[in-house]
């Protein structure tokens, strides 16, 4: 098969062609095990469903996995599970307690030393069972916190390690609600669903054993009532829990709508459609609530008929109960304990059967959470930079800083004690981190590209070699097609062409953003998928099209990831991006480089955040610079300025490729590249290109632009 016919195929005919032959032969090479990650990296995750209670097969492996996570605080939920369970004792005997009280009263013959004893008594078992419930909920929330810190954290170091092609398939929401909701969803299932759990069994089973004690034949009526409840509760419980949902999808588009319009108000005010933006929020709104009345008249129909349900139960066992009285065959009291303890039996059922579908919940939710912790890093993602901020400094090198969690989380002295005897973390994962020494910046890559790269002509210092490529979420023909390209090195070309002609792409193959489909990327001679990433994203430097800003201050932003910066560096960095240009100038940036950049870099202009992103890249003095549309929101000072930066830059021996269409930012390279459909149209100076026909040739007849060039 020639490159463009296998271009053209369904992955899913490529996969099959492969297991059938053993070894398929794309042009002369084999089809690599990266092609094989490439093509089954995208699968798109399983649509969450919120309300969905998955059944006691599926939710198994979820389960195990919710048992997993609270398995490093099982000291914890231990404490917490026995305080529960004498506390739950306590609360079963209460009825009882007052039943006999009543009875000894209704008697009459109360020797008057007793009251105030029994009264003490009483005091002392209600006070330990106050201090039961605080220890319990104390050590769960602590338990809970720990949790999900390790939950959250676990799975966001996985996110961060996915594919690209991970998110733009799913989409940074999908992954924004595993963190969020189904994180919240695993806590509460391993601490509050558990304990609510717990307590109402033993409330229940319990309950059941007094009453069937105090009364066998009243217990008998009184049971017979509760499966038909049972049952009701469910069928309505499911058609309310439908007609709930349709209220919620309702108001999350709703809620996307505004976040939409509130978000980008400067576009939405720009374009005077407030008005209909608030219409469309206001029917959306409105169509959440008509669907919500049939949820509200169910529900309240449905709380109706329960209360019926237990006042008739009520009702029914006082009828029964005082006719035994009147026989003698059970006292006042006794039937008073007979009531307490019905009516704590079904609030326990109730609960039992919300726990449960919590429960079952929250393992869907953990193994959807696991779905993404255990997939394969993208073996591109390569951490160059550790941070410092959270190496625990207050204690001693070398000791683990266990302890981190809980003195952030203010426990009392006595609790903390208790807790430091609980490992942190069941995976040591995050004992790396708070550890970690940062690493240093490596200066040495300036003298060349030395480390691991082989020696190549300098010619085609960088090399792409017949390079296809194509998104793998995307159909249709490649982005890139035949594409080669050398750069000697030192030296520094612009790369044009019309947009969407695969400029940025080009950019992103250089870093290993992707790997080609075919074809090779190299460096040096080194084929970047043999070339260990983290050298190489040392030493290829990207200034990306859409600038990222975070908020923060100028001087924040510029040194973002390096530890060890010194000020001469960062002068010379930030005069070669132009950055000092304006933040110098003290009217307008009283506070210099230490001015905020406010939310995304909002408070500053677009050539203002181009030029800090310049900066950022420079200062990481790479033998590599990319530079995509990095001057395209300049003005023609500021991009002289740079311009000048860069030069001086290749003096010393960086290699430059600039994805530009400005024509004074091209002419400034010592050659062009124009791209066309994929794959290189025309090569050459500016200066032989500008005059020749083709389509540089007519980009610049445009009299407009010419004019600028001089
Ligand atoms: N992440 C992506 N997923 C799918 N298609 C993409 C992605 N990024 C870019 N493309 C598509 O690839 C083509 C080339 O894009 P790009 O390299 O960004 O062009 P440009 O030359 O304007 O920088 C465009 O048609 C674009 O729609
Ligand atoms: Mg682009």
């Amino acid at each position: 098969l020639s490159p463009p016919q296998n271009m053209a195929m369904r992955p899913a005919s490529l996969r099959l062609l492969c297991y059938r032959h053993g070894r398929l032969v794309l042009a002369r090479q084999p089809l690599g095990p990266a092609c094989f990650r490439r093509l089954s990296s995208t699968a798109p995750l399983r649509e969450r469903d919120d309300d969905e209670i998955p059944s006691a097969k599926e939710a198994r492996p979820g389960l195990r996995r919710l048992l997993g996570l609270a398995w490093p605080d099982s000291l914890l939920l231990t404490g917490a599970g026995a305080s529960l369970l004498v506390s739950s004792g306590i609360s079963l005997s209460i009825p009882l307690l007052f039943g006999q009280v009543m009875d000894v009263a209704l008697a009459g013959d109360v020797d008057p030393e007793m009251v105030p004893m029994a009264a003490a008594g009483l005091m002392t078992l209600l006070a330990s069972q106050s201090v039961l419930v605080a220890l319990r909920q104390a050590l769960l929330s602590v338990a809970g916190e720990r949790v999900s810190y390790r939950l959250r954290r676990r799975l966001y170091a996985a996110l961060l390690m996915q594919p690209l092609s991970f998110l733009e398939t799913n989409g940074s929401g999908e992954a924004l609600s595993r963190l969020q909701a189904d994180a919240n969803a695993a806590r509460g299932a391993v601490t509050t669903s558990a304990t609510t759990g717990l307590r109402a069994l033993v409330l229940s089973v319990g309950g059941v054993a007094f009453l069937t004690y105090l009364s066998p034949s009243l217990a008998g009526a009184t049971l017979i009532l509760i499966p038909p409840v049972a049952v009701g509760g469910r069928m309505f419980g499911r058609r309310i829990k439908a007609a709930q949902k349709e209220v919620q999808n309702r108001l999350a588009e709703a809620n996307a709508a505004s976040e939409w319009a509130l978000g980008s108000l400067r576009g939405t005010r720009a374009l005077g459609c407030e008005r209909i933006e608030e219409e469309k929020y206001a029917q959306k709104l409105a169509s959440a609530f008509r669907a919500g009345t049939g949820v509200w008249l169910q529900q309240a129909v449905f709380e109706g008929g329960l209360s019926l349900a237990a006042n008739a139960t009520v009702v029914i066992v006082l009828g029964l109960g005082s006719q035994q009285v009147i026989e003698g065959t059970m006292t006042a009291g006794e039937l008073t304990s007979f009531l307490l303890y019905s009516a704590n039996v079904g609030f326990a059922i109730g609960n039992l059967s919300t726990v449960y579908a919590d429960v079952m919940k929250a393992a869907g939710a953990t193994s959807r959470i696991f779905e993404i912790i255990d997939s394969k890093p993208d073996p591109t993602a390569t951490p160059i930079y550790e941070t410092e901020r959270l190496i625990d400094t207050s204690r001693p090198a070398g000791e683990k800083s266990a302890g981190f969690l809980f003195e952030s989380l203010r426990t009392p002295p006595v609790l903390n004690s208790l807790l430091r005897s609980v490992p942190m973390e069941a995976d040591g994962a995050s004992e790396r981190v708070f550890t970690a020494e940062a690493v240093p910046a490596d200066d040495s890559h300036l003298a060349g590209f030395s480390t691991g790269l082989v020696a190549a002509s300098d010619e085609a210092f960088i090399d792409f070699d017949r390079v296809y490529f194509r998104y793998s979420n995307r159909k249709g023909s490649p982005i890139l097609e035949n594409l080669s390209l050398q750069v000697p090195k030192g030296g520094f070309i612009s790369v044009c062409g019309t947009s969407g002609s695969g400029k940025s792409t080009i950019a992103s193959l250089l870093l290993r953003l992707y790997d080609p489909d075919y074809g090779e990327v190299r460096i040096g001679g080194k084929p970047l998928r043999e070339m260990d990433t983290k050298t190489l994203r040392r030493h290829v430097v990207l200034v990306p099209q859409d600038t990222s800003l975070f908020s923060g201050t100028i001087l924040e932003n510029i040194v973002y990831g390096l530890s060890d910066v010194d000020d001469e560096r960062f002068k010379l960095a930030s005069s070669i991006a132009g950055v000092d240009a304006f933040s110098s100038s003290r009217t307008s940036f009283p506070d210099g480089v230490d001015t905020k950049v406010g939310d995304r870099g909002s408070q500053l202009s677009g050539g203002q955040r181009q030029r800090i992103a310049l900066a950022r890249a420079v200062l990481r003095m790479p033998s590599v610079l990319v530079l995509d549309e990095a001057t395209a929101a300049l003005d023609l000072w500021s991009e002289r300025i740079v311009l000048q930066g860069l030069k001086q830059l290749q003096e010393q021996g960086t290699t430059i490729v600039s994805i530009a269409h400005r024509p004074t930012t091209i002419q400034a390279a010592d050659s062009v590249v124009v791209l066309d459909e994929g794959s290189v149209a025309q090569r050459g100076s500016f200066e032989e290109l500008k005059d020749a026909e083709g389509p540089l040739n007519r980009l610049l007849k445009d009299p407009r632009l010419r004019s600028r060039l001089r």
